[in-house]
């Protein structure tokens, strides 16, 4: 018995044996090592915030692997005798960045910083593997890595400035001393066999850990341990998927076993170890695919490409690929179907005889009982020169995502005609579906025909019987889908191709994408109005940057985790915390009658009047998801644990309400909140229109997947408690953290340091945890930290709107909008606190278009959900959708493409918007004419056209959306202090707005130091803290970083105004020395400003931006790609134009996740959210974004109304997304009239999904050709 050993950044660490088995690396770094710079947000291998580098001596090797993975299922134990670097390993600020560091700073691929550190470890982890790299591999490298904030396109350019290839400004590869080859801190080089992996023996309070040697020693540990619980072990990221196979009382690592590595080749065949990771297969089927008989590598290449992601699959071997599927049949396995497809078997070895068996992978599947069994290797066969060999994998997005179902063909094909029995296996049907027997059988030995084709094709469909599973696809778009695929494949053997059917049989191809940003930046106002990285950047990119999860553990410190109702709508029985409570290590159990002041963490104030949120529920039951009660442990992973284990019983259940029309059917509408509106004369304008058209719209709700979960500090001081808090609004966190323990506000100092991401899902809800950890806080009075797991963070917090919309629109010939009648229908949630975002939505509903007559209903409904809440742009995002709908809808009936109309009916300057608001500044039209010739939209136009007509299975659709978005000042605003210190003269700045990565602290400095007229990095702006700037307004609706800029420049005025006098006396005084002269003076150096601008009517200003979008469908699947975006906005003079492309582009693709992947999917008899993980919740990833995407600041155009002629930028963009939706749709449609001549139009349901696409173009035999 032994501890382990292993080095975090050369530094040695000896860890007792007092963790548990199942302790992840993460949690070593994060808690015990106190490496708070790699983060941890989903812990299931999805998102990559918590990527660090490993190196270690694999037992068939010489040579070190250094790679990277996601620390949060690294076990903890696995690592002995391995090199961890961490993002602090690489570089800081006092031992200077690291290339890769300085890089995503100085590109601006950094916003909120959170997934900053993990974006570079995982670069990091590549560029050991391959110093000299391309552009492609580089962006291929990405695929495990989300970011919400930046749309990604930064971060890929400045990775890819480190490729040979790329076209990028300032390239440069990386310098190989760079790389920190010195590993070993005994020898100062590479590690040497000491680091070998060693033997383990380690018994952990009844648990044990072993690592075996050889195949010998792991058979003796399974004979010996037969009568236990086992777990094997290697990559362990199966844990990421399924999280509740166990627990265990063995753990066996495989690393240490020689003979699963493996790899063994003949003429006839190839042997894999089983231990080979996902990566080593890739480099093993690449060197392989030209040898005679295993061509069909290179597919099986490209397929395991998109398996999972690449730290998964630098993790995780093939064997435990397999065993997923063993346990777990209805796993979509791309490697079981892939090997299945291919003939390949596997080799077993029981434990218990040391015998060796060989399965095909159907029987290993259904027959091979594989307790005290090992798989020791899998065995490729090789093919015949006339075996056809493909596979697909069709998924909701375009990487890092299982499969709505795979699929590999085998097919023997020599002269047109099928030789023998095909083989077709398909995955994610249903458990037991391997094989297509009958369509096999129908095809055996068949010459090729259209009729054979059209016969398969429907045999495929009814064979086949996929589970219903809300979470995946509807069984009839999976059935569909493999008839499609059978069909791709039966195309590509057609030898006598017809052109315009070629494409059907290819899938979609995604080059390497590029970015091209133009803007004017204003020298004479420097740095203000200048494009400068955040300030903060390298050191968000070094992991220095502090977020509240990150702060250190207090003395007695208490982990919270928040217990939750798993029933919609009941009224609560019992709570009984008892089984928790026999937990070692869990202290306390609160629920609602702990709470000593008000059950109520929304209090009103002002302008912000609230229901009645109850912090725990008292009584009835509202959502499945609402917190009952806090369970607080001396470790995280224990309250988790604890949390599950509190006992909630329910009576008086009844089904939930989920929809608004369950919710219509039931009466349940708000009906206070009910808006109706008459705009012009509609009756009159209907008179006159030549044409109408009506319809339905419906878009689904979209959670704000920021990375840093929402987690809340509480830490008791002598007569307060010191509250951190992750929140968009200090100031209401404050109140209900007062409010629950009936204190008054100043019992309360806020810190806010900064979010890991808000997009408004921080604002109110945050409320709920700040006041939860308070009250745990005061009742302990020991320091309490609430960071909430990923499923819990969604269960609880409120979501994007859903929205359902009925139109009718009436329009002249050449579709010029006369008038519009809206029916619009949203789904609040629990409270009236949702109908907020009706109203937004129906004052913006007009977009950039102007619509002379309306008549509008707004209805919001109650459901059994948690209150919505605002979500990046609340009522815009519906808004765009209903509009550029209806326009679309307009062009289809008058025969005319979208473009021409849509430009037909743009604002002009002066005319009167939707609520009764003259435009005189109005450049929509501008904004519009400029973006069409840029991108060069008639031509386009035409090419698409060509298209086309060329292609009857690709479809390409390209279109313009147009945005006009109110700025409205509201509310008290932020105020700035100012603090020169005179002795040295640099500058501190405290506001009262929030950075969560929209660079606010940047355009407050630049704002300082413009008008102190010193360096920028003379200025620091500090977290802002309720002591301060008490009072504060919510960050949000886009307008606090001019607000807080705007208080920052007055009080710094304030301050050069009272050292006039001084410097006129000392002209030549240094700024240090005049700073100093000032003190001496007696001039107080510390100024404060409130900036309250007057509200505008009703709104202060307007943003105007368009985009162009052009996007390729393949009809035959759904699968989309986005090919290319041209967006023109105007931020009248920007204040610092990068940051403000940096949310443009951000915005659009939290738009393109919105619009086409991102839905809640919810439990129809619990009314619990299902879609809880990044397995099934799917946002944008980088292979998701433009492939050629152009962004353009307007310029010369000083706004009159805007602080300091700018203009705001964070919500505007992300409509203009929806162009990518009706872009898809409209290469649908265009599919469509080729095939059923149908001049349709499709209605629109967002998300517009592969799935959707695809049903909605209605294949089926009869119009299959050859
Ligand atoms: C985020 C994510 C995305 C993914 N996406 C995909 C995808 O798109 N397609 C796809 O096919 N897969 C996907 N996967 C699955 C992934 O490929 C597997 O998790 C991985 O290959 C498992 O390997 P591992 O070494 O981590 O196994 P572990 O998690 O260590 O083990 C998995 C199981 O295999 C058993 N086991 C391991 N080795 C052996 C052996 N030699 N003999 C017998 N039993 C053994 C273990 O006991 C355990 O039951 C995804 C996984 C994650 C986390
Ligand atoms: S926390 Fe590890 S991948 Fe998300
Ligand atoms: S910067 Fe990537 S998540 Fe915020």
């Amino acid at each position: 018995m032994t501890d382990i050993r292993f080095h975090i950044n050369g530094e040695e660490h000896i860890v007792p044996r007092k963790f548990p088995a199942t302790t992840s690396l993460n949690d070593y770094l994060r808690e015990t090592a106190g490496l708070k710079g790699t983060k941890v947000m989903c812990r299931e291998a999805g998102c990559g915030c918590c990527a660090v580098s490993v190196t270690h001596l694999p037992p068939d090797s010489n040579t070190l692997k250094t790679y990277s993975v996601q620390s949060c299922l690294t076990p903890l134990y696995a690592v002995d005798g391995w090199q961890v670097t961490t993002v602090e390993g690489i570089g800081s600020q006092r031992e200077g960045f690291h290339p890769l560091q300085e890089r995503i700073a100085k590109f601006n691929g950094t916003q909120c910083g959170y997934c900053t550190p993990g974006m570079v470890m995982n670069m990091y982890g590549l560029l050991h593997q391959k110093p000299s790299i391309s552009a492609q591999e580089i962006e291929d490298n990405f695929d495990g890595n989300l970011c919400r904030c930046t749309g990604y396109r930064p971060i890929l350019d400045a990775m890819k400035s480190f490729a040979e290839d790329a076209n990028i400004p300032n390239r440069k590869p990386i310098d190989i001393e760079d790389l920190n080859k010195k590993l070993c801190p005994k020898t100062g080089d590479e590690c040497s066999n000491s680091c070998a992996t060693r033997r383990l023996d380690l018994q952990l309070n009844g648990v044990s850990w072993f690592r075996p040697v050889s195949l010998e020693d792991l058979g003796e540990l399974m004979k010996a341990n037969k009568t236990r619980k086992i777990r094997l072990v290697y990559g362990n990221t199966s844990t990421g998927i399924y999280k509740t196979d166990g627990p265990f009382d063995v753990y066996i690592d495989l690393h240490g076993v020689k003979e699963l590595y493996s790899f063994e080749t003949s003429q006839n065949m190839v042997r894999l170890g089983a231990a080979t990771t996902l990566t080593q297969l890739l480099e093993r089927l690449r060197g392989h695919q030209n040898k005679p008989g295993f061509k069909y590598f290179s597919q099986m290449y490209k397929h395991v490409k998109v398996v999972a992601n690449v730290m998964v699959r630098n993790s995780g071997c093939i064997a435990g690929n397999l065993m997923i599927k063993h346990r777990h049949n209805e796993f979509p396995s791309d490697l079981f179907t892939l090997m299945a497809g291919a003939g390949a078997e596997v080799e077993i070895i029981c434990t218990d005889t040391g015998l060796k068996i060989v399965a095909t992978m159907q029987d290993f599947l259904s027959k091979v009982d594989m307790l005290n069994k090992v798989i020791s290797a899998v065995l490729l066969p090789s093919l015949p020169d006339n075996v056809v060999y493909r596979s697909f994998k069709i998924t909701p997005r375009w990487q890092n995502a299982h499969a709505y179902i795979n699929a590999a063909f085998r097919i023997p094909f020599t002269a047109q005609t099928i030789q023998g029995r095909p083989s077709i296996v398909l995955g994610g049907i249903n458990s037991k579906t391997i094989h297509a027997t009958k369509t096999e059988e129908f095809l055996t030995n068949k010459s090729l025909s259209l009729a054979v084709v059209k016969e398969a094709y429907s045999i495929l469909r009814d064979e086949l019987v996929p589970t219903e599973n809300p979470l995946e696809a509807s069984p009839k778009y999976r059935k569909d889908l493999a008839s499609s695929l059978l069909y791709k494949v039966l195309l590509g053997l057609n030898t006598s191709r017809n052109p315009k059917l070629w494409s059907g049989s290819e899938s979609l191809h995604r080059p390497i994408s590029s970015g091209l940003q133009t803007y004017q930046e204003m020298a004479e106002e420097f740095p203000l109005k200048q494009g400068l990285p955040k300030m903060t950047a390298p050191l968000q990119a070094s992991g220095e940057a502090v977020f509240v999860n990150d702060m250190p553990k207090f003395q007695h410190e208490l982990y919270a985790a928040m217990v939750v109702t798993d029933q919609g709508s009941a009224i609560l029985e019992s709570v009984d915390a008892s089984e928790a409570m026999k937990l070692p290590g869990v202290t306390h159990f609160f629920s609602s009658k702990d709470i000593v002041g008000e059950n109520n963490y929304k209090v009103s104030s002002g302008f912000f009047q609230f229901p009645v949120h109850e912090l725990f529920v008292s009584n009835e039951v509202f959502y499945a998801g609402q917190p009952v009660g806090l369970v607080l442990a001396e470790t995280q992973a224990l309250a988790l644990e604890a949390a599950k284990k509190v006992k909630v019983t329910y009576k008086e259940v009844s089904p939930p309400v989920l929809t608004i029309w369950e919710s219509l059917a039931k009466d349940m509408e708000f009906k206070d909140a009910r808006i109706n509106r008459v705009v012009g004369n509609p009756e009159e304008a209907w008179e006159s229109v030549d044409q109408k058209v009506e319809g339905n719209i419906s878009m689904g709700s979209q959670y704000h997947f920021y990375m840093e979960s929402q987690v809340s500090l509480a830490v008791p001081s002598e007569d307060s408690i010191d509250l951190y808090a992750a929140t968009q609004f200090g100031d209401m966190c404050q109140h209900a953290a007062a409010n629950v323990i009936g204190k008054p506000l100043n019992y309360i100092n806020i810190t806010v340091p900064r979010l890991g991401g808000g997009f408004g899902g921080k604002s109110w809800d945050t409320c709920a945890f700040s006041a939860a950890a308070t009250l745990a806080a005061y009742l302990t009075g020991r320091p309490v930290r609430l960071y909430l797991d990923m499923a819990s963070n969604i269960h609880i917090c409120g979501k994007r709107a859903p929205f359902v919309a009925k139109y009718k629109a009436g329009c002249s010939s050449d579709g010029n909008i006369q008038v519009i009648d809206l029916d619009l229908m949203m789904d609040a949630g629990y409270t009236a606190h949702g109908a907020w975002y009706l109203s937004d939505c129906l004052n913006l509903v007009d977009m950039g278009y102007y619509i002379p007559n309306w008549t509008i209903q707004g209805r919001s409904f109650r459901t059994n959900k948690k209150t919505m809440t605002a979500v990046r742009a609340p009522g815009s995002v519906p808004a765009a959708l209903v509009i550029e709908t209806i326009l679309e809808h307009v062009a289809k009936a008058v025969k005319r493409h979208p473009v021409a109309v849509k430009g037909l009916n743009l604002y002009e300057k002066n005319q009167v918007d939707l609520r009764g608001q003259e435009l005189i500044h109005c450049n929509m039209k501008e904004v519009w004419r400029r973006l069409k010739d840029t991108a060069e939209v008639e031509g386009r136009l035409k090419q698409i056209d060509a298209f086309n007509q060329e292609n009857l299975w690709k479809k390409r659709g390209i279109t313009m959306t147009a945005c006009k978005y109110a700025i409205c000042f509201f509310g008290p605003g932020h105020g700035a202090t100012v603090s020169i210190y005179g002795r040295d003269g640099s500058v501190a700045v405290s506001q009262g707005g929030v950075e969560m990565g929209q660079g606010l602290f940047t355009k407050v400095a630049q704002g300082v130091a413009h008008i102190l007229g010193v360096p920028l990095d003379n200025v620091k702006v500090k977290p802002n803290q309720g002591i301060i700037s008490p009072n504060s307004l919510v960050t949000g609706g886009s307008i606090a970083s001019e607000v807080a800029m705007q208080a920052a420049i007055s009080a710094a005025e304030i301050l050069k105004e009272r050292m006039r006098p001084i410097k006129e006396k000392f002209p030549e005084a240094s700024w240090k020395e005049l700073c100093d002269k000032c003190v001496w003076s007696k001039i107080d150096l510390c100024a404060r400003v409130l900036n309250s601008p007057d509200m505008g009517s009703p709104a202060n200003y307007h943003t105007y931006c368009a985009a162009v979008t052009e996007t390729e469908v393949d009809i035959l699947t759904g699968e989309s790609q986005v090919r290319r975006v041209d967006i023109m906005a105007d931020y009248g003079e920007s204040l610092n134009p990068v940051i403000d492309i940096g949310q443009t582009e951000g915005g659009f693709v939290m738009g393109l996740g919105n619009y086409l992947t991102e839905d809640t999917i919810f439990d129809s008899r619990t009314g619990r959210i299902l879609s809880d993980g990044t397995w099934n919740y799917k946002p944008p990833t980088t292979k998701d974004i433009p492939i050629d995407w152009r962004v353009h600041l307007l310029p010369d155009t000083p706004n009159p109304s805007g602080i300091r002629s700018s203009k705001a930028s964070g919500e505007p963009s992300i409509g203009l997304s929806v162009g990518a939706l009706l872009a898809n749709k409209l290469a649908v449609q265009a599919a469509r009239k080729d095939l059923f001549g149908s001049e349709e139009f499709i209605p629109v349901v967002a998300p517009f999904t592969v799935e959707r696409a695809q049903q909605s173009v209605g294949l089926d035999e009869s119009v299959l050709a050859l």
